[in-house]
Protein backbone atom coordinates (compact mmCIF):
# COMPACT_ATOMS: atom_id res chain seq x y z
CA UNK A 1 0.00 0.00 0.00
CA UNK A 2 1.98 3.16 -1.12
CA UNK A 3 1.14 6.29 -0.09
CA UNK A 4 2.73 8.88 -2.41
CA UNK A 5 4.03 12.33 -2.01
CA UNK A 6 5.43 14.39 -5.04
CA UNK A 7 7.89 16.16 -2.36
CA UNK A 8 9.19 16.05 0.84
CA UNK A 9 6.11 16.54 3.00
CA UNK A 10 6.71 15.73 6.87
CA UNK A 11 4.16 12.48 6.90
CA UNK A 12 5.74 9.52 8.34
CA UNK A 13 3.71 9.33 11.52
CA UNK A 14 3.51 5.07 11.09
CA UNK A 15 0.37 5.06 9.01
CA UNK A 16 1.10 2.64 6.17
CA UNK A 17 3.42 0.19 5.14
CA UNK A 18 5.03 1.77 1.90
CA UNK A 19 6.05 5.34 0.96
CA UNK A 20 6.95 6.54 -2.28
CA UNK A 21 8.57 9.74 -3.22
CA UNK A 22 7.81 11.22 -6.44
CA UNK A 23 9.77 14.62 -7.65
CA UNK A 24 11.09 15.80 -10.68
CA UNK A 25 14.41 16.78 -9.50
CA UNK A 26 16.23 13.43 -9.08
CA UNK A 27 19.04 14.33 -6.78
CA UNK A 28 16.96 16.28 -4.33
CA UNK A 29 14.54 13.16 -4.41
CA UNK A 30 17.29 10.46 -3.66
CA UNK A 31 18.33 12.70 -1.02
CA UNK A 32 15.12 12.83 0.48
CA UNK A 33 14.82 9.36 0.08
CA UNK A 34 17.86 8.33 1.42
CA UNK A 35 17.73 10.59 4.82
CA UNK A 36 14.11 9.50 5.17
CA UNK A 37 15.15 5.76 5.12
CA UNK A 38 18.26 6.40 7.66
CA UNK A 39 15.37 7.22 10.14
CA UNK A 40 14.07 3.66 9.49
CA UNK A 41 14.76 2.33 13.12
CA UNK A 42 12.66 4.95 14.67
CA UNK A 43 9.83 4.17 12.23
CA UNK A 44 7.24 1.62 11.17
CA UNK A 45 7.29 2.18 7.65
CA UNK A 46 9.35 -0.79 6.15
CA UNK A 47 9.52 0.60 2.79
CA UNK A 48 10.49 3.80 1.51
CA UNK A 49 11.10 4.24 -2.12
CA UNK A 50 11.10 7.20 -4.79
CA UNK A 51 12.34 7.49 -8.16
CA UNK A 52 10.88 10.05 -10.93
CA UNK A 53 9.11 8.03 -12.59
CA UNK A 54 5.51 7.41 -11.42
CA UNK A 55 5.54 3.95 -11.76
CA UNK A 56 6.86 3.62 -8.08
CA UNK A 57 3.24 5.11 -6.93
CA UNK A 58 1.56 2.36 -8.58
CA UNK A 59 -1.14 0.73 -6.49
CA UNK A 60 -1.00 3.97 -4.51
CA UNK A 61 -4.34 3.69 -1.75
CA UNK A 62 -3.43 7.30 -1.07
CA UNK A 63 -1.89 10.01 -3.10
CA UNK A 64 -0.96 13.47 -1.62
CA UNK A 65 0.09 15.99 -4.48
CA UNK A 66 2.47 19.03 -3.41
CA UNK A 67 4.35 19.35 -6.44
CA UNK A 68 4.82 22.62 -8.09
CA UNK A 69 5.73 26.24 -7.58
CA UNK A 70 5.88 27.46 -4.13
CA UNK A 71 5.14 31.22 -2.53
CA UNK A 72 7.58 33.85 -3.02
CA UNK A 73 7.77 35.97 -0.46
CA UNK A 74 4.44 38.17 -0.28
CA UNK A 75 3.31 36.14 -3.50
CA UNK A 76 -0.60 35.75 -3.07
CA UNK A 77 -1.42 31.95 -3.97
CA UNK A 78 -3.61 32.83 -6.84
CA UNK A 79 -0.93 33.91 -8.66
CA UNK A 80 1.07 30.68 -8.79
CA UNK A 81 -2.52 29.29 -10.76
CA UNK A 82 -1.04 28.47 -14.33
CA UNK A 83 2.47 28.19 -13.23
CA UNK A 84 0.84 24.94 -11.23
CA UNK A 85 -1.92 23.60 -13.78
CA UNK A 86 0.61 23.04 -16.15
CA UNK A 87 2.89 21.05 -13.34
CA UNK A 88 -0.17 19.27 -12.85
CA UNK A 89 -0.71 18.35 -16.58
CA UNK A 90 2.15 16.27 -16.19
CA UNK A 91 1.33 14.71 -13.16
CA UNK A 92 -2.31 13.89 -12.80
CA UNK A 93 -2.36 11.54 -15.65
CA UNK A 94 0.52 9.55 -14.36
CA UNK A 95 -0.61 9.53 -11.32
CA UNK A 96 -4.22 7.90 -11.99
CA UNK A 97 -2.74 5.75 -14.59
CA UNK A 98 -0.70 4.16 -12.10
CA UNK A 99 -3.34 4.33 -9.26
CA UNK A 100 -6.17 4.08 -11.20
CA UNK A 101 -8.21 3.55 -7.40
CA UNK A 102 -6.66 6.00 -5.25
CA UNK A 103 -7.79 8.97 -3.33
CA UNK A 104 -5.94 12.08 -4.00
CA UNK A 105 -5.13 15.05 -1.07
CA UNK A 106 -3.88 18.10 -3.14
CA UNK A 107 -1.96 20.33 -1.60
CA UNK A 108 -0.52 22.64 -4.10
CA UNK A 109 -1.17 26.12 -4.24
CA UNK A 110 -4.01 27.95 -5.21
CA UNK A 111 -5.01 24.50 -3.39
CA UNK A 112 -8.62 25.03 -3.86
CA UNK A 113 -8.36 25.69 -8.30
CA UNK A 114 -5.90 22.78 -8.58
CA UNK A 115 -8.38 20.33 -6.39
CA UNK A 116 -10.71 21.79 -9.41
CA UNK A 117 -8.05 21.16 -12.33
CA UNK A 118 -7.28 17.53 -10.68
CA UNK A 119 -10.42 16.45 -10.27
CA UNK A 120 -11.06 17.61 -14.23
CA UNK A 121 -7.48 16.06 -15.39
CA UNK A 122 -8.20 12.90 -13.40
CA UNK A 123 -11.25 11.89 -14.33
CA UNK A 124 -11.80 10.63 -10.74
CA UNK A 125 -15.47 10.64 -9.35
CA UNK A 126 -15.42 13.83 -6.45
CA UNK A 127 -15.44 12.22 -3.34
CA UNK A 128 -11.77 11.06 -4.58
CA UNK A 129 -10.64 14.82 -5.10
CA UNK A 130 -9.95 16.01 -1.82
CA UNK A 131 -8.03 19.40 -1.22
CA UNK A 132 -6.03 20.08 2.22
CA UNK A 133 -8.28 23.68 1.97
CA UNK A 134 -8.87 25.31 5.46
CA UNK A 135 -7.87 22.33 7.44
CA UNK A 136 -4.76 24.31 8.45
CA UNK A 137 -6.45 27.46 8.40
CA UNK A 138 -8.49 25.98 10.94
CA UNK A 139 -5.92 24.25 13.06
CA UNK A 140 -4.04 27.77 13.30
CA UNK A 141 -7.35 29.32 14.52
CA UNK A 142 -7.44 26.37 16.96
CA UNK A 143 -4.35 26.75 18.14
CA UNK A 144 -4.74 31.14 18.27
CA UNK A 145 -7.88 30.36 20.35
CA UNK A 146 -5.96 27.79 22.37
CA UNK A 147 -3.11 30.75 23.26
CA UNK A 148 -5.56 33.35 24.23
CA UNK A 149 -8.02 30.94 26.59
CA UNK A 150 -5.20 28.80 27.95
CA UNK A 151 -7.14 25.35 26.44
CA UNK A 152 -5.49 22.84 24.39
CA UNK A 153 -6.43 23.26 20.50
CA UNK A 154 -7.96 20.36 20.60
CA UNK A 155 -11.02 21.09 23.08
CA UNK A 156 -10.79 24.36 21.19
CA UNK A 157 -13.44 24.45 18.33
CA UNK A 158 -14.22 26.33 14.89
CA UNK A 159 -14.08 25.89 11.83
CA UNK A 160 -12.38 28.20 9.16
CA UNK A 161 -14.17 27.63 5.98
CA UNK A 162 -14.41 28.69 2.29
CA UNK A 163 -10.97 29.40 0.17
CA UNK A 164 -7.99 28.37 1.67
CA UNK A 165 -6.57 31.51 2.18
CA UNK A 166 -6.81 35.53 1.77
CA UNK A 167 -10.19 35.29 1.52
CA UNK A 168 -11.42 32.55 4.05
CA UNK A 169 -14.55 32.54 6.58
CA UNK A 170 -14.24 32.06 9.63
CA UNK A 171 -17.59 30.75 11.60
CA UNK A 172 -17.92 32.77 14.57
CA UNK A 173 -21.33 31.12 14.89
CA UNK A 174 -20.03 27.72 15.73
CA UNK A 175 -16.58 28.66 18.04
CA UNK A 176 -17.42 26.97 21.17
CA UNK A 177 -15.52 25.22 23.92
CA UNK A 178 -16.71 22.62 26.19
CA UNK A 179 -20.15 23.56 23.83
CA UNK A 180 -20.45 26.53 24.90
CA UNK A 181 -20.10 29.38 22.12
CA UNK A 182 -18.16 32.31 22.83
CA UNK A 183 -20.91 33.85 20.74
CA UNK A 184 -23.65 33.28 23.72
CA UNK A 185 -21.23 35.12 25.97
CA UNK A 186 -20.69 38.22 23.84
CA UNK A 187 -23.20 39.12 20.74
CA UNK A 188 -20.27 41.11 19.51
CA UNK A 189 -17.64 38.06 18.95
CA UNK A 190 -16.25 38.39 16.17
CA UNK A 191 -17.86 41.52 15.29
CA UNK A 192 -15.86 45.14 14.66
CA UNK A 193 -17.57 45.56 18.04
CA UNK A 194 -15.94 42.59 20.07
CA UNK A 195 -13.73 44.40 22.91
CA UNK A 196 -11.43 41.36 22.56
CA UNK A 197 -10.66 41.94 18.84
CA UNK A 198 -11.36 38.06 18.13
CA UNK A 199 -11.53 39.24 14.08
CA UNK A 200 -7.40 39.93 14.67
CA UNK A 201 -6.91 36.00 15.26
CA UNK A 202 -8.48 35.25 12.27
CA UNK A 203 -6.23 38.25 10.38
CA UNK A 204 -3.33 36.40 12.02
CA UNK A 205 -4.49 33.00 9.66
CA UNK A 206 -4.67 34.45 6.93
CA UNK A 207 -1.36 36.34 7.53
CA UNK A 208 -0.01 33.33 9.14
CA UNK A 209 1.47 31.72 5.81
CA UNK A 210 2.84 34.92 4.70
CA UNK A 211 4.91 35.64 7.90
CA UNK A 212 6.21 32.27 7.84
CA UNK A 213 7.65 32.22 4.48
CA UNK A 214 9.05 35.81 5.25
CA UNK A 215 10.95 34.33 8.38
CA UNK A 216 11.99 30.52 6.97
CA UNK A 217 11.47 30.41 3.11
CA UNK A 218 8.52 27.82 3.12
CA UNK A 219 6.29 26.28 5.43
CA UNK A 220 6.12 22.53 6.56
CA UNK A 221 5.96 21.64 9.53
CA UNK A 222 1.74 22.21 10.68
CA UNK A 223 0.93 21.36 6.69
CA UNK A 224 2.53 18.08 6.78
CA UNK A 225 1.20 16.94 10.68
CA UNK A 226 -2.20 17.77 9.13
CA UNK A 227 -2.02 15.99 5.90
CA UNK A 228 -0.93 13.12 8.13
CA UNK A 229 -3.95 13.74 10.33
CA UNK A 230 -6.29 13.24 6.64
CA UNK A 231 -4.18 10.30 5.37
CA UNK A 232 -5.02 8.74 9.04
CA UNK A 233 -9.07 9.39 8.67
CA UNK A 234 -9.08 7.83 5.58
CA UNK A 235 -6.68 4.86 6.02
CA UNK A 236 -7.94 4.07 9.64
CA UNK A 237 -11.41 4.64 8.01
CA UNK A 238 -12.45 6.75 10.61
CA UNK A 239 -14.96 8.95 9.31
CA UNK A 240 -13.96 11.98 11.13
CA UNK A 241 -14.96 15.50 10.13
CA UNK A 242 -12.36 17.95 8.68
CA UNK A 243 -12.79 21.45 7.02
CA UNK A 244 -11.31 20.30 3.03
CA UNK A 245 -12.26 21.50 -0.06
CA UNK A 246 -14.70 19.65 -1.89
CA UNK A 247 -17.18 20.55 -4.83
CA UNK A 248 -19.46 22.99 -3.45
CA UNK A 249 -21.97 23.77 -6.60
CA UNK A 250 -25.43 23.65 -5.50
CA UNK A 251 -24.96 24.41 -1.33
CA UNK A 252 -25.49 27.77 -0.20
CA UNK A 253 -26.71 29.63 -3.40
CA UNK A 254 -22.93 28.37 -5.64
CA UNK A 255 -23.77 28.38 -8.90
CA UNK A 256 -20.80 27.16 -10.51
CA UNK A 257 -18.06 24.16 -9.94
CA UNK A 258 -15.75 25.06 -7.30
CA UNK A 259 -13.75 23.74 -4.81
CA UNK A 260 -14.12 25.82 -1.29
CA UNK A 261 -13.36 24.14 2.20
CA UNK A 262 -16.77 22.81 4.47
CA UNK A 263 -17.14 20.23 7.24
CA UNK A 264 -16.46 17.05 5.62
CA UNK A 265 -16.47 13.14 6.44
CA UNK A 266 -13.53 11.46 5.71
CA UNK A 267 -13.22 8.16 5.77
CA UNK A 268 -11.71 4.49 3.63
CA UNK A 269 -14.09 5.53 0.50
CA UNK A 270 -12.98 8.93 0.72
CA UNK A 271 -15.10 12.32 1.04
CA UNK A 272 -18.32 10.71 1.83
CA UNK A 273 -20.48 13.70 3.17
CA UNK A 274 -20.70 17.28 3.90
CA UNK A 275 -22.24 18.83 7.06
CA UNK A 276 -24.38 21.13 6.09
CA UNK A 277 -23.83 23.69 8.42
CA UNK A 278 -26.67 26.56 9.71
CA UNK A 279 -24.57 30.01 8.91
CA UNK A 280 -25.11 33.71 9.24
CA UNK A 281 -26.45 35.37 6.16
CA UNK A 282 -22.81 37.37 6.31
CA UNK A 283 -21.08 34.34 6.58
CA UNK A 284 -22.90 32.53 3.20
CA UNK A 285 -22.38 36.19 1.67
CA UNK A 286 -18.87 35.40 2.20
CA UNK A 287 -18.52 32.28 0.91
CA UNK A 288 -20.33 32.93 -2.17
CA UNK A 289 -17.78 35.92 -2.72
CA UNK A 290 -14.99 32.98 -2.64
CA UNK A 291 -16.57 31.01 -5.05
CA UNK A 292 -17.09 33.94 -7.61
CA UNK A 293 -13.32 34.84 -7.04
CA UNK A 294 -12.15 30.96 -7.96
CA UNK A 295 -14.64 30.58 -10.72
CA UNK A 296 -13.14 34.16 -12.33
CA UNK A 297 -9.77 32.70 -12.38
CA UNK A 298 -11.20 28.59 -12.95
CA UNK A 299 -13.04 29.89 -16.20
CA UNK A 300 -9.84 31.33 -18.16
CA UNK A 301 -7.81 27.75 -17.61
CA UNK A 302 -7.44 25.89 -20.53
CA UNK A 303 -7.40 22.24 -21.97
CA UNK A 304 -8.78 20.83 -18.74
N1 LIG B 1 -2.43 23.92 1.10
C1 LIG B 1 -1.63 24.31 2.08
O1 LIG B 1 -2.09 24.56 3.20
C2 LIG B 1 -0.15 24.45 1.77
C3 LIG B 1 0.80 24.64 2.80
C4 LIG B 1 2.14 24.71 2.46
C5 LIG B 1 2.54 24.61 1.13
N2 LIG B 1 1.58 24.48 0.17
C6 LIG B 1 1.92 24.39 -1.25
O2 LIG B 1 2.55 23.15 -1.51
C7 LIG B 1 3.37 23.28 -2.68
C8 LIG B 1 4.76 22.76 -2.38
O3 LIG B 1 5.40 23.60 -1.42
P1 LIG B 1 6.91 23.29 -1.01
O4 LIG B 1 7.28 24.31 0.00
O5 LIG B 1 7.09 21.83 -0.71
O6 LIG B 1 7.64 23.64 -2.39
P2 LIG B 1 9.01 23.03 -2.94
O7 LIG B 1 9.44 23.97 -4.03
O8 LIG B 1 9.94 22.75 -1.81
O9 LIG B 1 8.58 21.63 -3.53
C9 LIG B 1 7.88 21.51 -4.72
C10 LIG B 1 8.46 20.33 -5.43
O10 LIG B 1 7.71 20.11 -6.62
C11 LIG B 1 8.61 19.56 -7.56
N3 LIG B 1 8.08 19.65 -8.92
C12 LIG B 1 7.99 20.74 -9.72
N4 LIG B 1 7.48 20.39 -10.91
C13 LIG B 1 7.22 19.06 -10.86
C14 LIG B 1 6.69 18.13 -11.79
N5 LIG B 1 6.28 18.50 -13.01
N6 LIG B 1 6.57 16.85 -11.40
C15 LIG B 1 6.95 16.46 -10.15
N7 LIG B 1 7.46 17.30 -9.22
C16 LIG B 1 7.59 18.59 -9.58
C17 LIG B 1 9.87 20.40 -7.38
O11 LIG B 1 11.02 19.76 -7.94
C18 LIG B 1 9.93 20.53 -5.87
O12 LIG B 1 10.74 19.54 -5.28
C19 LIG B 1 3.34 24.78 -3.05
O13 LIG B 1 2.39 25.00 -4.07
C20 LIG B 1 2.90 25.43 -1.75
O14 LIG B 1 2.30 26.69 -1.98
C21 LIG B 1 0.27 24.37 0.47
Amino acid sequence: MPLTLSSQIEIVSDLTDELALVDILADKLKGEMMDLQHGSLFLKTPKIVSSPDYAVSANSRIVVITGGVRQQEGESRLNLVQRNVNVFKNIIPQVVKYSPNCIIIVVSNPVDVLTYVTWKLSGLPKHRVIGSGCNLDSARFRYLMAEKLGVHPSSCHGYVLGEHGDSSVPVWSGVNVAGVQLQSLDPGFGTDKDPENWKEVHKQVVDSAYEVIKLKGYTNWAIGFSIADLTESILKNLSRVHPVSTMVKGMYGIEEEVFLSLPCVLNANGLTSVINLQLRDDEKAQLKKSADTLWGIQRDLKDL
